[in-house]
Order: C-alpha cells, then sequence, then structure tokens
C-alpha cells in the first residue's frame, strides 16, 4: 500500500464503545473536535460500528478530514465475547470468522483498509491457545491483503504476550489494555511493549483509577498547572510512552481531553503519578 494512505499513529483515541443511538453524532464530534484517531469494534454488544461509519461520513461530508488523515482502529471478537447480533457464521471456523468479521467491519465503515485490526481479547484468560493463534494467523492474513495497516491485541497479560512471542507469532503494533494504577499502570505489560516497538494504548485510565483522581497530590499538581485531574491523568499516561485512549460524550471533555497533551509534567511529577497508588 502506498505510504501516502499511511496515517500517523495519532497521540489520542477516541472510543466510541456503549455510545448506542448516539455513535454516529458524537463520532462525527470527536472528528470536529479534533480527534484524528478513532477506536471501535464488529461487537454490536458494546459498540455500534455502523454508526461510527455513518458518523465518520458526515464529518468527511462536513470536510472536517478525508480518511487519509484518520487512524481507524476496529477489532475481531470471539464469539463469547458477543451477544446474538454476530458479524460471521458461528459455524465457520476462526479463519473464515475473521475473514466475514473484517469484511462487515470494511462496509460498516464505508472504508477498504482500517489502519489496525485488533484481537479484542485472547480465547483463555490463562494463556495463549491455538484458537488465538489460528485467528491471529487469519488476521496477519488480513494485514498481507491490505485490508489494514497493522494488528493488535487487547486485554492481554504478559504471559499472553510471552507464549504468543514464543510461539513464533508475528508481534503486534499494539496493545490495547485496561491500565489500572494500583498494577503500576500495568508496568509489566508496558514494559514488554516498550522493549519491542509495540505501541501500548491504555483505556479506562479514568474509570479504573477513581483513587487517583481523588488523590490530594494530583488535585495539588491540577492547581499548579491550571488543569483537571483527568487532564493530569491522559499526560501522564502519555509521557510514559501510552497512546491514551477517552470515550468522553462531553464536547468540553474533549477539548480538554486533547488540550492534556500541552502540559509539560517533570519527570518527577510523572514518577510520582505512576507510584501513587502502587
Ligand atoms: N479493548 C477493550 O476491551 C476495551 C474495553 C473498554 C474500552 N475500550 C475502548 O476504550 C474507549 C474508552 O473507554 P474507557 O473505559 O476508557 O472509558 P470511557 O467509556 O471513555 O469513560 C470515560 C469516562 O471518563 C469521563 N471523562 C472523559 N474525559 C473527562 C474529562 N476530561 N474530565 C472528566 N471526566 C472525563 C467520561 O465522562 P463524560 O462522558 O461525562 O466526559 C466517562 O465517564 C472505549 O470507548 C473503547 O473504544 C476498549
Amino acid at each position: 500500500m502506498p505510504a501516502q494512505r499511511r496515517a500517523a499513529v495519532p497521540d489520542f483515541l477516541y472510543g466510541t464503545a456503549w455510545k448506542e443511538d448516539r455513535t454516529q453524532d458524537l463520532t462525527e464530534l470527536a472528528l470536529r473536535m479534533g480527534f484524528r484517531g478513532i477506536d471501535t469494534a464488529n461487537q454490536r454488544r458494546h459498540y455500534v460500528e455502523a454508526a461510527v461509519g455513518q458518523g465518520l461520513a458526515a464529518g468527511f461530508r462536513a470536510g472536517l478530514a478525508t480518511r487519509a488523515d484518520l487512524f481507524l482502529q476496529t477489532k475481531f471478537t470471539y464469539q463469547r465475547g458477543q451477544d446474538h447480533r454476530l458479524p460471521y457464521d458461528p459455524a465457520a471456523d476462526l479463519s473464515t470468522q475473521v475473514a466475514q468479521s473484517m469484511q462487515s467491519s470494511l462496509e460498516h465503515l464505508g472504508t477498504d483498509y482500517v489502519d489496525s485490526y485488533v484481537l479484542h481479547g485472547p480465547a483463555s484468560g490463562y494463556g495463549w491457545t491455538d484458537d488465538d493463534a489460528e485467528a491471529w494467523a487469519a488476521m496477519v492474513r488480513e494485514r498481507d491483503a491490505g485490508r489494514t495497516r497493522s494488528l493488535g491485541v487487547s486485554n492481554v497479560s504478559l504471559r499472553h504476550l510471552a507464549q504468543m512471542a514464543a510461539s513464533g507469532a508475528e508481534a503486534p503494533a499494539f496493545v490495547q489494555n485496561r491500565c489500572f494504577a494500583s498494577l503500576g499502570w500495568d508496568r509489566a505489560v508496558r514494559a514488554f511493549c516498550a522493549e519491542r516497538k509495540i505501541v501500548y494504548q491504555g483505556f479506562s485510565l479514568l474509570t479504573a483509577n477513581p483513587e487517583v483522581l481523588s488523590h490530594p497530590r494530583i488535585a495539588a499538581m491540577a492547581t499548579r498547572y491550571k488543569a483537571t485531574p483527568a487532564q493530569m491523568v491522559f499526560r501522564f499516561a502519555q509521557l510514559v510512552g501510552m497512546l491514551p485512549l477517552t470515550g468522553t460524550s462531553d464536547p468540553e471533555h474533549m477539548t480538554q481531553d486533547l488540550a492534556s497533551r500541552e502540559l509539560s509534567l517533570s519527570a518527577d511529577e510523572v514518577r510520582a503519578i505512576e507510584s501513587l497508588v502502587a
């Protein structure tokens, strides 16, 4: 694929989960407010991927961005993570399900390629299984066919990643995980990613960490920077090398989340936030 069709990885992703009938409008609003990275999934239980596509189309019509400006990420979700609204034939083998899910995602999003295609979660919480190997090989074929620029895995432990690597599987370009401050903000997985130049995407940075948002040290720093605790957390995440996600439905929070990129926290402040509740 020509290099000019490859969008740079943005420094913030807008997440489209749990928006239901507001999905189209909020996706368009996110483009209007300046987001250029959009995260979704072909998992109707939590996302309305077709409405994300309608929001993108509305944004293109309004001249907010072009497809080439955007980083679009979607996911393949195993049947056990879905409800009855499946984007593939449940009787088909996993390789076929991946191909069908990808085809359906491209139709939903109104594009002929995505920038990142993510395995939503491994088949087992305990390790990298044969099912994961089959799904991942099918995803690699989608990438080789040009339907995605890159690949990722989500909801993985260090054990999953180590076993995946030991199996000889191609390394992901992205890892997307829920990030708990009490676990050192997923320190072990982040270190694994940093060593291999895998981009770590952090979600639930706010919702998983209420004790950080209400911590007096965060409040003091936020006051000093004339910022909010949420902005401190997002900026901290970027400064330790994460690509943060936000799924805010509030235009003011969209502005604040993007504006957090301008905060210049000191190395000491970053270290302090990293170990605040660990
Ligand atoms: N791979 C996976 O399994 C997985 C799982 C979960 C999520 N995700 C992805 O990650 C995205 C984000 O999900 P999330 O779990 O991080 O949570 P979220 O659904 O984005 O929730 C963010 C919460 O933080 C609030 N918020 C955002 N910016 C704020 C600000 N500046 N000030 C105050 N509050 C603010 C939002 O409230 P307001 O709406 O009022 O701003 C909302 O309550 C999802 O949409 C999805 O794309 C992926």
